[in-house]
């Protein structure tokens, strides 16, 4: 049976979740992590990895910016929207497929940067396969290389958890089912809503909800030191400093070495 990560992302997560991602919320993200970037010391003109890159939305304006950027992700449709839409602007970014726990072997030691947004971790059920993520991000960067990292947490995700929900997403009304088990760390998610065509249509996610503590010290064992904690992916980057209330957990880490 197909996994749920291998499922989602494609014209359903589009419909679901492109516009809380919109271009106002990418450009602020963009600039933050150019930001970010730049006071840790990353090259101007470094190259950097977006993993888990999607339809592009921060790989290219970082491109735009000067840097030479890399997208990596495992869903041809979202690939394919990259790649056009960075083709409309005539830079030279590098698209690639697989799976986030396994990065090309030539990749070793390559880049100055990576960068990993939108809650895009966290998303295998066995927990050797997440350290497994970080521990390819240690492999692909430089020493000395920076991983920013940028997803929902654990303390918030508690204070605010609601059984049931729902949301508006252009015409659609979507109804949210979750179930937080608090001994895996895991939270699902069933979202439900009716398509223009009348069919009802559904889509499932668990994810582990990670603590800043327990994120850091996955961190430290993948041998990537954190260096700066936020609350969220804003310019300037200070202007959210990170708390339990925090509607996202940033993280700025270092490769040893
Ligand atoms: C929530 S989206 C975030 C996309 C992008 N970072 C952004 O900010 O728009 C998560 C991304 O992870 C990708 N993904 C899911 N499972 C993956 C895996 N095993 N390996 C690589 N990418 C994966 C999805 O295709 C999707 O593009």
């Amino acid at each position: 049976m197909a996994e749920w990560w291998q499922e989602l992302f494609d014209e359903k997560y589009l419909t679901l979740f492109a516009e809380a991602r919109g271009p106002l919320h990418t450009a602020q993200e963009a600039e933050a992590l150019a930001a970010l970037l730049s006071r840790h010391g990353a090259p101007d003109d470094g190259e950097i990895l977006d993993l888990a890159c999607g339809f592009g939305r921060t790989a290219i304006p970082l491109a735009q910016v000067g840097y030479r950027v890399t997208g990596f992700d495992l869903s041809p449709l979202l690939l394919e929207q990259a790649q056009e839409a960075a083709s409309e602007t005539g830079l030279a970014l590098e698209f690639c497929r697989g799976d986030m726990r396994q990065l090309p072997a030539a990749w070793s030691g390559r880049f100055d940067a990576l960068i990993n947004v939108f809650t895009a971790f966290g998303y295998f059920e066995a927990p050797e396969d997440n350290q497994q993520v970080l521990a390819e991000v240690t492999r692909v960067l430089k020493p000395g290389g920076l991983f920013i990292i940028d997803l929902s947490h654990r303390d918030r995700v508690i204070s605010d958890y609601r059984e049931t929900d729902w949301f508006e997403v252009d015409d659609l009304l979507v109804c949210t089912s979750r179930q937080f088990d608090p001994i895996s760390g895991m939270n699902t998610e069933m979202m439900l809503w009716t398509d223009d065509s009348g069919e009802r249509r559904s889509v499932f996610f668990k994810v582990h909800v990670y603590t800043a503590t327990e994120l850091s010290q996955m961190l430290r064992q993948a041998g990537l030191t954190p260096l700066a904690y936020h609350g969220a992916l804003a310019s300037p980057p200070d202007a959210f400093p990170f708390d339990v209330f925090s509607r996202r957990l940033v993280i700025v880490a270092r490769k040893e070495g």
